[in-house]
């Protein structure tokens, strides 16, 4: 693992402490809908407001492109931040320039401001020097607690790193120790689950996966790519069928690393993703072409549950169906409740991450009763194709 420095070494009373965080959370009509990553983050900025530091938060939201997009402002967030933290939250309506400064000039030790979007400036994105100089000037020490962006080498995860003394966050750091354990050394037979909707974002994933792990089980609307590659009518189904080709060069590679890959034998199909549709469980080579696959079937999840009860690791990421509706969360709540009872029974450790799982978990009420759960999504992914993630790295 990379060596970083901890937010305990740092030397941050009556300074300026840049945290670059991940306030790029789900939010309707105003309101957060999910605070996890806000949640998460409040050991750090606690912990530093402890040590009468000026707390300055930085963050992206969505994609503005470099562009000042109203409904991506993180005003909205304030409310949240506050509340998580206990503390109020002072916002500057930019996060370089006059409106930065003059909020972060009136801060006192103790204090916190939510500077605005850092991605309203094309800077950002392009880890542009003179963005992350301006950046740089608000602050006398970063940290980086934004596990889920260091995917990205932006001005505010990787260069500002190499201008300040730059520490691993609290949430940071217990990512880094949590994955470390899962990904580097695992303890075997090691299981991973991947799911969501399509292959054509995790092929690499599944590619480094499949050369890794003992078994792979494939779940969620891709395992409908995989059964259409080997001939199986998966009817009106969500499937990626230009894709049939690659499946089958991820079957291959996985069978040349003796990694079994686990696919499901019945379903539960309907002939729409609604609530309260009607629904019927089907052997996973009698779907009709009316019908829709959702979930994995009963026989499916039975399989799976037991096959990790022989396995000491768990690593997970996408749902096994479309768990948003009723109720077609039904195998991965079911999943995610055994998953919880092998961890606290001590047999099992379990690592999940990425948006849609964390939205299950919850929904399966077992976030806490898991290893670790990330709150990242792409960042979890290239951790798992097993890439350097520039943000990390910089931190070293
Ligand atoms: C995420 O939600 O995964 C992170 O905030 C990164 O967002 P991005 O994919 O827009 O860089």
């Amino acid at each position: 693992m990379i060596k970083f420095k901890t937010l305990g070494q740092a030397d941050v009373g009556g300074k300026r402490v840049l945290v670059r965080a991940d306030l790029n959370v789900p939010v309707k009509d105003g309101r957060v809908t999910d605070d996890t990553r806000i949640v998460r983050l409040a050991p750090t900025i606690t912990d530093l407001l402890m040590r009468g530091a000026k707390v300055i938060v930085l963050s992206h939201f969505d994609r503005p492109k470099g562009k000042r997009v109203p409904e991506m402002s993180l005003r909205p967030i304030v409310p949240a931040l506050a509340k998580a933290i206990g503390h109020e939250v002072f916002f500057a309506d930019d996060c370089i320039g006059e409106a930065a400064e003059k909020v972060v000039e009136a801060l006192k030790p103790g204090q916190v401001a939510l500077l605005e979007n850092l991605r309203f400036h094309d800077g950002e994105e392009a880890n542009d020097p003179k963005f992350v100089r301006a950046l740089a000037e608000l602050g006398d020490v970063y940290v980086n607690d934004a596990f889920s962006a260091a995917h990205r080498a932006h001005a505010s995860t990787e260069g500002l790193a190499h201008m300040l003394p730059a520490y691993a966050g609290r949430q940071m750091q217990a990512e880094l120790e949590a994955l470390t354990a899962a990904l580097e050394h695992p303890k075997k037979p090691v299981m991973a689950i991947v799911g969501g909707s399509k292959i054509s974002s995790k092929l690499d994933v599944l590619n480094n996966l499949a050369a890794k792990v003992d078994v792979l089980v494939i779940g969620g609307g891709m395992a409908n790519t995989f059964l259409n590659a080997q001939g199986i009518n998966v009817g009106k189904s969500l499937c990626e069928r230009d894709l049939a080709d690659t499946a089958r060069g991820i079957l291959a590679n996985a069978k040349r690393n003796k990694c079994e890959i686990f696919l499901p034998t019945d379903v539960v199909m309907a002939a729409g993703l609604k609530e309260g549709i009607d629904t019927a469980v089907c052997d996973v080579k009698k779907v009709p072409d009316d019908m829709m696959i959702l979930d994995v079937g009963p026989a499916t999840t039975l399989a799976l549950k037991t096959k990790l009860n022989s396995c000491k690791t768990l690593l997970w990421n996408g749902p096994l169906g479309a768990f948003e509706i009723k109720p077609f969360n039904a195998a991965t709540f079911d999943v995610a409740h055994h998953a919880a009872a092998l961890t606290k029974a001590g047999t099992l450790v379990s690592v999940a991450g990425g948006g849609d799982t964390v939205a299950a978990l919850n929904g399966a009420g077992v976030t806490d009763a898991l290893s670790y759960v990330s709150t990242a999504g792409g960042a979890f992914l290239e951790w798992m194709e097993g890439k350097d993630l520039p943000g990390v790295k910089a931190l070293g």
